[in-house]
């Protein structure tokens, strides 16, 4: 071994044996000088690298390279960072990064808002299941393979066998808990189902393949239209926090039998006609009507005991509603700035 590197051996023990006792920030920094200075061991034992024969000298000057960084890696470990100031010194005053704290989604809020609603009003509320089965999606309630009305609520097949050898289908509207549900349970029900839904649609300004709905039924002895009607006036009232007026038209829905299409006169202009009604005074809201004698038959209730309403409201359309948000696809659109409004 040439001398050069029994020199470097030697500042190396010395190093390792002074860095064990060092203790305060200010033997570190004497330890630095020592050895790592301007006039330290390592810069005075480098000058001897020109004795150093020439076929070792590139090894010993990667030796020398070695110890120089594991002697500063252990010092700057001990004093705060390779950039501190060598004393270890923490700024307390320093301001911190601030976090960013997430908040709800506009769903998320006017979903909170509603679901209180309901409650209140003695329903229990439900997500259900987004994937469910041709039958509780179609077939139960009134709506047969072939039937016209299928097209209209057009969704995603999943080609997969389940128990009855049915194939899977992404709800295409609440509806499809409610035989689910009757199956269960016996009436008294008063039910409300928020969750997503699906269809096969083009996407615009006001449709998505995914979207929300909120679902209501009632099943019991002695309900009435005038029921549903005030359940929903009631809940209008609640979630816009006015004095709403409602009014019933005739829709077809192949599970309610009378059925419905619930409006309320325009908050914008109060019934004058504006942008929002389209100019008519009323604003379209949900389908609705008394729950379909074949519906509570599928659901294996006696015949003739109960009747029920049902209704079903686009909740997407709420939340642009209240916050007057002109395009559906926002919502799931990933847009800080859009998001960050909330
Ligand atoms: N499920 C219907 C739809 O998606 C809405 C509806 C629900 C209508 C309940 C009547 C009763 O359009």
């Amino acid at each position: 071994m040439s001398t050069f590197n029994q020199d470097l051996e030697q500042i190396k023990n010395n190093f390792e044996q002074e860095f064990e006792k060092a203790s305060s920030q200010t033997d570190f920094e004497n330890l630095k000088n020592k050895y790592l200075g301007r006039k330290g061991s390592l810069a005075e034992v480098m000058k001897k690298i020109g004795s150093v024969p020439a076929s070792e000298r590139g090894a010993a000057g990667k030796l020398a390279n070695e110890v120089k960084t594991s002697m500063t890696a252990k010092i700057s470990q001990k004093s705060g960072g390779e950039s501190g100031d060598g004393q270890g010194f923490f700024d307390l005053t320093e301001p911190g990064k601030a976090q960013k704290m997430g908040h709800p989604h506009p769903y998320t809020l006017v979903r909170d808002e509603v679901t209180d609603i309901f409650r209140s009003m003695g329903f229990e509320v439900l997500d259900g299941e987004e994937v469910t089965t041709d039958y509780y999606c179609f077939e139960s309630l009134n709506i047969p393979k072939g039937h016209p009305a299928r097209d209209a609520w057009d969704t995603f097949y999943i080609k997969q066998q389940r128990k009855k050898n049915e194939d899977l289908v992404l709800r295409t509207h609440t509806s499809s808990m409610q035989v689910a549900v009757m199956e269960e349970e016996e009436p008294p029900l008063r039910k409300v189902v928020i969750g997503r839904c699906f269809r096969n649609e083009a996407t615009d300004a006001s449709h998505e393949h995914s979207f929300n709905q909120i679902e209501g039924f009632v099943v019991d002895e002695n309900i009435s239209v005038a029921n549903l009607v005030s359940t929903l006036k009631q809940f209008l009232q609640a979630l816009f926090k006015a004095e709403m007026e409602v009014r019933l038209r005739p829709g077809f829905f192949p599970f309610v039998e009378p059925g419905y299409e619930l409006d309320f006169k325009c908050l914008n202009c109060k019934g004058e006609g504006c942008k929002v009604c389209k100019h008519s005074g009323w604003v379209e809201f949900l389908g609705c009507g008394m729950i379909h004698p074949k519906v509570l038959n599928f659901a294996g209730y006696p015949k003739g005991k109960y009747t029920g309403y049902a209704f079903g409201m686009g909740f997407d359309r709420i939340t642009m509603m209240k916050y007057k948000i002109d395009d559906i696809r926002l919502f799931n659109g990933g847009d800080l700035r859009f998001i960050h409004q909330f």
